[in-house]
């Protein structure tokens, strides 16, 4: 067993000489790739490689937000270390920083989550006690060896945030929270109905859990746990956090009194999570019979966050290297319903008035951000 934080990266780097079943790259990795596990667990690979995980330090956004924040850092050896630590985690006892090995640039990797033995939240940053080896630690209790691999339950895996808390909790040398998901959960209604990060994340799917022939679990049914784990980058996940609805709409003259409640009705955590370069917003504007809408009106749900000089910050590399308070945080809190109001003005032409809702994600510096319409609702306005 290794503990592995910023303290102890190099009693971590000792090797105990418990070497996997087969080492991708040489003897020196004590960790598996990800196409030896595909040889018998090809459908749950085929959904993580769509994961934002497996894809955690390939291009674009990674490289060139490591590469500002080497430009704008104090200690690049130690802003290098945290930040490829986290999004490549095999590399914290292997030390390929550089990402030369091809284990190293599968991102947040099988053999690193399924070799993770406890994670203890004192150590701050990478609070992982990683164990690489022939033991694979997952949700079942098998009886008896199968081939492939030695297998332990853990609870860790089965239904517990703190697996994913290791890393989407994140605290920056100023001591500030730049990744806050696991506490907001801790402080939803969700934290003490017990539902956990995967009850949401990791719902069942259909695939099969191993190759045909070699199934230890007898159940029978032809589901795995979705390994693709996604977010703010799939609208299915977004649709399913957030609700909205007209509460009223009264007309007088030329405009017209709106009320629309927009929910947090299925996030465990606040909407949008994770960084300030992700924003929901509400657009409100009313529409004639074909469709044309008049000025739009905005509602922003967003947490700003600013460096020492009280400058709030947009770029990705200052966010989380600098961050030192936070500005507004209007997001969404879990389960909370926001009444919001318009004055929407009308012409003789208007028909309706819509609300959308929008997930606009700025985290690549010098492009626009990317829009996506999550949602929209349509109030027709009568006698018109
Ligand atoms: C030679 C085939 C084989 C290979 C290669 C293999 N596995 Fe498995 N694995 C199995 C079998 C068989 C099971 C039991 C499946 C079942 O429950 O029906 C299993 C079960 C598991 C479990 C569940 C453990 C538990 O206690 O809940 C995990 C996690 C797992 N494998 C991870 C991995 C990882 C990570 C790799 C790559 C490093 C890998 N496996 C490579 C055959 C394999
Ligand atoms: C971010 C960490 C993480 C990564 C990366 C990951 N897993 Fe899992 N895996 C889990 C968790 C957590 C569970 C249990 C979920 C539950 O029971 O709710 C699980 C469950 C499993 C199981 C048991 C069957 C099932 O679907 O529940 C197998 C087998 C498995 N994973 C193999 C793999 C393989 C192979 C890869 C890479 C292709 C992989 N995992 C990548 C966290 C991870
Ligand atoms: C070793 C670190 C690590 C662990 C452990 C981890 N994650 Fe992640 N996770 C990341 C990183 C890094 C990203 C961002 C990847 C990117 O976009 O480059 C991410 C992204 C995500 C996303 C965003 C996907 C999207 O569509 O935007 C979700 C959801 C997520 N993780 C859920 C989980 C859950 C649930 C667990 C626990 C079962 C977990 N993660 C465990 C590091 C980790
Ligand atoms: C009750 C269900 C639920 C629980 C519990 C939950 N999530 Fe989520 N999560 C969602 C939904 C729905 C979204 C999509 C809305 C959004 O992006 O904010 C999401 C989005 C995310 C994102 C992407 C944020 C973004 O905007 O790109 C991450 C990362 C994430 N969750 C991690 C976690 C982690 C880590 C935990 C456990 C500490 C967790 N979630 C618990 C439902 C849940
Ligand atoms: C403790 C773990 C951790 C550390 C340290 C960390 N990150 Fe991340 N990073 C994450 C997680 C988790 C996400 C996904 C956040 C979310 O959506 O909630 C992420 C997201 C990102 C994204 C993708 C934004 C997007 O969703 O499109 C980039 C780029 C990034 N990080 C770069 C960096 C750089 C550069 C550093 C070092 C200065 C760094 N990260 C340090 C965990 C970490």
């Amino acid at each position: 067993m290794r503990f592995v934080s910023r303290q102890g990266l190099l009693a971590g780097l000792i090797l105990l000489g418990m070497l996997s079943i087969s080492p991708s790259q040489g003897s020196e990795n004590p960790y598996t790739s990800a196409e030896e596990c595909a040889k018998c667990h090809a459908s749950i690979y085929q959904y993580w490689s769509e994961s934002t995980h497996a894809k955690a330090v390939q291009g674009p956004l990674f490289p060139a937000v490591l590469g500002r924040a080497l430009e704008i850092s104090k200690d690049q050896a130690k802003t290098k270390k945290e930040c490829v630590g986290c999004h490549s985690p095999t590399t914290l006892l292997t030390g390929d920083f550089e990402l030369q090995q091809a284990v190293s640039r599968q991102g947040v990797s099988c053999d690193f989550c399924h070799t993770v033995k406890d994670v203890d939240l004192v150590h701050g940053w990478s609070p992982f006690v990683v164990d690489p080896g022939p033991i694979k630690r997952g949700p079942f209790a098998y009886t008896k060896p199968f081939k492939g691999h030695e297998a332990e339950y853990s609870a860790l895996h089965r239904a517990k945030p703190l697996l994913c808390a290791g890393c989407h909790e994140f605290k920056n040398s100023n001591g500030f929270l730049v990744l806050s998901t696991y506490s907001e959960w801790k402080l939803s209604q969700y934290a003490g109905r017990g539902i956990s990060c995967q009850d949401c994340h990791m719902a069942l799917v259909p695939g099969s859990k191993v190759k045909e022939g070699l199934e230890q679990t007898a159940s029978g049914a032809r589901v795995v746990n979705l390994h693709r784990l996604v977010g703010g980058t799939s609208l299915g996940q977004l649709n399913r956090g957030v609700d909205l609805k007209f509460e009223s709409v009264a007309v007088s003259g030329t405009s017209a009194s709106v009320r629309i409640a927009v929910s947090n009705s299925g996030a465990g955590h606040r909407i949008p999570g994770g960084l300030p370069t992700k924003s929901l917003v509400l657009v409100v504007s009313a529409v004639d019979a074909a469709g044309a809408a008049g000025a739009p009106q905005e509602r922003v749900y967003r947490r700003e966050l600013r460096n020492s000089k009280g400058s709030t910050l947009k770029d990705l590399a200052e966010i989380f290297l600098n961050a030192q308070s936070e500005g507004e945080d209007t997001r969404l809190k879990p389960s909370e319903t926001r009444t919001e109001r318009f004055t929407v003005p009308l012409s003789q032409a208007s028909r309706a008035v819509v609300a959308r809702l929008e997930y606009r994600d700025a985290s690549a510096a010098g492009t626009p951000p990317k829009i996506s319409t999550i949602t929209e609702t349509r109030w027709e306005l009568k006698n018109r």
